[in-house]
């Protein structure tokens, strides 16, 4: 949510900085900016809409070439998305320039504060008052590191701030408490953002700062501090993945691009966690045997497709473990006075790592005393940071708005940690974890069998791209895939999508169902699960009352072909694993059709990859 960049080094910063927001510009994009500093003074230039917006405005009004420059790409909370209110916001006095991701809560009495001194503000933005009151501050004499502290100290909610000073052409400072900043470690060039990916092609050593931290960045020189100016330990480390991961490669979407690495995504999860003979092998987790085995509960918190990850799990962690399993909306959760104890496990899940949500329920239960493992694809994220153990999906980048691979490699790594549960408590025998782990260890090929069989959903897209409303039906765990298969519909292609316990159908909604509905259902397995017929008996129903049925059936299951109007096969899998393929064609129909309403897949309205505001 909001994608920041700041640089310093010999580059043409402006250039920098707009190739580093055209990276981020997944994380919000309601408008634009850039500032350098040219001959002791700050050049702003910011535009509202996507970044192609920003360009246009440069290539008519060009920003000099300059040594340091900051950009921004926003996802708007206070104030319109309006060039006014785009950032870098500059202060009153011309002497700094400011971007921010996040919600300064107490932002009207400061900007009282500030009026009452006679400083006029030019936006609606929350962030203009840390603009202004940092220029204050500098404008005082303060060093520009010292001022940012003190502004820091007095600002409340979340923020990752990011200032240049006009009178020092070669030195930026950056802040945050709640949002996040990785710096980038260059040779004579340095580089503070939101996300590595917006500077991956000049460097892979990244510095992750902790919670209320600082950093005073030169060309050649970064110091790490607390706001109160106290040194702060730092260690860079290696960025795993390369610019082309961060690149389409061929593809028009991200999201049909990660659809496509789901197979790759699930292997490098599952990779290195199990040993030949199948048990599992969790080094990271570093909570206690003897703990684990005294848990009594287990709470599931996340956002979005994530939650979705959770319920799957939901089935495999109480199947395999017998421990009792919640699965909460981070939202909700946070604020209900949940029971958590000490021998309450919190796993949280979040692709990201910063969901704000997700962070402020996982420090709610760690008040409670509670043990958090974090399920994350973001290195040296806040969530991470943050819990008692993580175990790292290993999916590469996600820049599709709407997660693919971080839903499918959550849903694997959850599965990790059931089976390890299972081992560690004893509840399921080393012969049976194994048998589970093999099958596990064979579905990045199965995945990529339903990958090579995804062109009838093309012809189907083309059929259903006028209706405007879609049932989804799954039983069991193919309940959460109905719900994330309509959450794919809805985030993308902006239309009606709702999933349902094909059990619950009779109870309401089978008065939705009238003739040409399309009604997608995921069967379970045919003869090895006992809920095959009844969801059998549900497809019959709702055809009964004019649905067009999608039935997303195993190979060789012929008692649905009669009842289908489309069947789409997929690999025979046991039903707790099923939710791995059978996503993966309602994720593929959902892009087809958004792409045939000529919607901009990575990048839907309203909708940002990474909520980082509450
Ligand atoms: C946003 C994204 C979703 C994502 C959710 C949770 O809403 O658009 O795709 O599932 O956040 O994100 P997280 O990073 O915590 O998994």
């Amino acid at each position: 949510m909001c994608g920041i960049i700041g640089y310093v080094g010999p580059r043409v910063a402006r250039d920098v900085v707009v190739a580093g927001l055209k990276r981020m510009e997944y994380r919000g994009y309601d408008s634009a900016g850039v500032a350098v500093v040219s001959d002791g003074r700050i050049e702003v230039r910011k535009k509202a809409g996507k970044i192609a917006n920003l360009e246009a405005a440069l290539a008519q009004s060009p920003l000099p070439d300059s040594e340091i420059g900051i950009g921004h790409t926003r996802w708007a909370t206070h104030g319109g998305p309006t060039d006014a209110n785009a950032h870098p916001h500059v202060s009153q006095n011309g002497r700094v320039a400011l971007i921010h991701n996040g919600i300064i809560e107490n932002f009207a009495g400061l900007r009282a504060e500030l009026e009452a001194e006679g400083v006029g503000f030019r936006s609606d933005t929350d962030t203009e008052v840390a603009a202004q009151l940092l220029g204050r501050e500098v404008g005082r004499g303060l060093d520009l590191a010292e001022a940012m502290g003190a502004v820091c100290q007095r600002l409340e909610g979340a923020f990752t701030l990011v200032a240049l000073d006009a009178e020092q052409p070669h030195r930026l400072v950056a802040a945050r408490r709640n949002s996040p900043l990785v710096v980038g470690v260059g040779e004579g060039e340095n580089f503070v953002a939101s996300d590595v990916a917006a500077f991956i092609e000049f460097t892979r050593s990244a510095i992750e700062l902790g919670q209320d931290e600082m950093v005073d960045v030169t060309p050649e020189r970064i110091t790490v501090t607390d706001f109160w100016g106290r040194p702060a330990a730092s260690k860079p480390y290696e960025v795993t993945w390369d610019l082309s991961a961060a690149e389409k490669g061929g593809y028009d979407w991200f999201m049909r691009k990660e659809i496509f690495e789901q197979p790759t995504a699930v292997f490098e999860t599952l990779l290195g966690r199990y040993t030949a003979d199948g048990a599992l092998k969790l080094d990271e987790l570093h909570i206690p045997e003897a703990h684990l085995r005294g848990i009594d509960k287990i709470i599931i918190v996340a956002c979005g497709s994530a939650y979705y990850a959770g319920l799957v799990a939901k089935y495999a962690i109480e199947h395999w473990t017998r421990i009792a399993c919640e699965v909460e909306i981070a939202s909700e959760f946070r604020y209900r006075d949940p029971i958590i104890t000490g021998s309450t496990l919190v796993v949280t899940i979040s692709q990201s790592g910063e969901t704000a949500d997700t962070l402020m329920a996982i420090r709610h239960a760690r008040d409670q005393k509670a043990r958090i493992v974090a399920i994350c694809n973001t290195n040296g994220s806040t969530i991470p940071r943050e819990s008692d153990a993580v175990i790292y999906t290993h999916a590469g980048p996600e820049i599709g708005v709407a997660s693919t691979k971080g839903f499918e490699t959550q849903v694997a790594a959850c599965y990790l940690l059931g089976l390890y549960l299972a081992q560690v408590r004893g509840t399921m025998f080393g012969d049976e974890i194994a048998r589970v782990m093999q099958e596990l260890a064979e579905t990045p090929k199965l995945i990529q069998r339903v990958l090579d069989n995804l062109s009838p959903l093309e012809d189907l897209a083309g059929r259903l791209v006028g209706r405007d409303s879609f049932l989804f039906l799954g039983r069991h765990v193919g309940y959460p895939v109905a719900l994330e298969g309509a959450l794919k519909l809805k985030e993308i292609a902006y239309l009606h999508a709702e999933g349902f316990p094909a059990g619950e159908l009779k109870h309401g909604p089978i008065a939705l169902v009238d003739s040409g509905v399309p009604v997608f259902v995921i069967v379970p397995p045919q003869g090895r699960d006992q809920l095959h017929d009844k969801v059998v008996s549900n497809i019959q129903e709702v055809r009964a009352r004019g649905a067009f049925t999608v039935v997303l059936a195993e190979e060789g299951d012929d008692e649905v072909a009669p009842f289908a109007d489309v069947l789409l096969r997929l690999p025979q899998v046991s039903t707790i694993l099923q939710p791995l393929l059978a996503i993966v064609p309602l994720q593929y129909f959902a892009c087809e059709v958004a792409t045939r309403l000529g919607y901009d897949v990575d990048q839907p309205r309203n909708l940002a990859k990474s909520v980082t505001v509450e």
